[in-house]
């Protein structure tokens, strides 16, 4: 049996990136006997300035957006990370005295956030490889579902599990397998082929939010950046045009075609012929999604329930570990 494990940060709205990347394959990755956990990783969240007054509402909705995208919580456990805070945290240090400081310095999620001013960044936000390795180390995950900028943090993953089995001289940890699925592993920004599409990038025009309108989406779409030939009748053709090589991947990972079928589709139109169907297939894709959430989140109970269900199952399977990695590593128990 796989057991999968991933998460999201509740951080802003999700992105056409976060449901592409991760979330459309965390959903085909239920059932087919294996065991899901999708959490909601709130404790990565305030690792960057965050609103408090905010923070609990924001968790709600990124559990709503999994629902509304198909994770279906009687197949699969949704939980917030901070409800199992104390055993991810916990671990997360025994690990820290496992995790070698050069391997942290070269993690370049950190330095995007940290930017210049990496002196005044807290130790939290540099730390957080460290927590994210607990999250997935404590479930015994066998695969992890994430976009591509997360494989640097699986590896460091992987590196701390193999180091602990190696001090200790036991088979325990599981080595989790990152699983970088489909067509759209890295979603670029709508202004600028060069860039990841984010969260945090200051032009809304730059992302697809999953609760953007049908109208917003269109408009972003048409004013999506482009160059100004027509498309290319082979996926060679995409090389050095990113902003063409994005659209035509997004529009390849919405249909579930690959991106030479699409290309074959569209071989030689202009931009022009191609944005409305792309914004067609992205409308038809989202809106659903965002009105599944709309109805979900005007019933927060029932968001809660599932996910007090989801905690519980997350501290059974977290605990027993932690006892063991305590009892392995020696500590004093009677
Ligand atoms: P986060 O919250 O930044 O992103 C959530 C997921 O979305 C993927 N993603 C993308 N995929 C394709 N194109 C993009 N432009 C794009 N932007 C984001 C991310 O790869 C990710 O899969 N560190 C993690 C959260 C985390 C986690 C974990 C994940 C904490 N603990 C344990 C898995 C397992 C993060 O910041 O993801």
């Amino acid at each position: 049996m796989k057991r999968i494990l991933s998460g999201m940060q509740p951080t802003y709205q999700l992105h056409l990136g976060n449901y592409l990347g991760a979330l459309q394959n965390w959903v085909n990755l239920q059932g087919t006997g294996n065991q899901c956990l999708y959490c909601v990783v709130d404790m990565h969240a305030i690792t960057m300035p965050y609103e408090r007054d905010g923070l609990s509402k924001a968790s709600r909705e990124i559990a709503a957006a999994y629902i509304a995208a198909g994770v279906d919580p009687a197949q699969s456990s949704i939980f917030v990370q901070s409800a199992v805070g104390d055993l991810h945290a916990e671990l997360m240090w025994y690990l820290a005295t496992m995790t070698q400081l050069g391997k942290l310095d070269r993690m370049t999620q950190f330095k995007d956030k940290a930017g210049k001013n990496a002196e005044k960044a807290g130790l939290g936000l540099y730390a957080y490889p460290v927590l994210m390795a607990a999250d997935i180390l404590i479930y015994q995950a066998t695969h992890v579902p994430v976009g591509e900028d997360q494989k640097q943090h699986l590896e460091l993953t992987r590196d701390v599990a193999s180091t602990f089995n190696h001090r200790y001289g036991r088979d325990f940890f599981t080595l989790p397998d990152p699983m970088i699925m489909g067509e759209a592993t890295r979603v670029m920004s709508l202004r600028d082929g060069t860039q990841k599409m984010s969260k945090s990038a200051e032009s809304d025009l730059s992302r697809i939010n999953l609760t953007d309108t049908p109208d917003m989406i269109a408009d972003k779409i048409k004013r999506a950046k482009t160059d100004p030939l027509a498309l290319p009748d082979t996926v060679d053709g995409l090389e050095g045009r990113p902003e063409a090589a994005n659209l035509i991947t997004i529009y390849a990972a919405l249909s579930g075609l690959t991106k030479a079928q699409v290309v074959a589709e569209f071989a030689g139109k202009p931009f022009s012929d191609f944005k409305p169907k792309l914004a067609e297939l992205t409308v038809a894709k989202i809106a659903p999604i965002t009105e599944k959430m709309r109805h979900l989140l005007a019933e927060p109970q029932e968001i809660d329930a599932i996910l007090v269900k989801g905690a519980e199952t997350a501290r059974s399977i977290a605990a027993p570990v932690v006892a063991e990695v305590k009892d392995i590593m020696g500590f004093w128990k009677v």
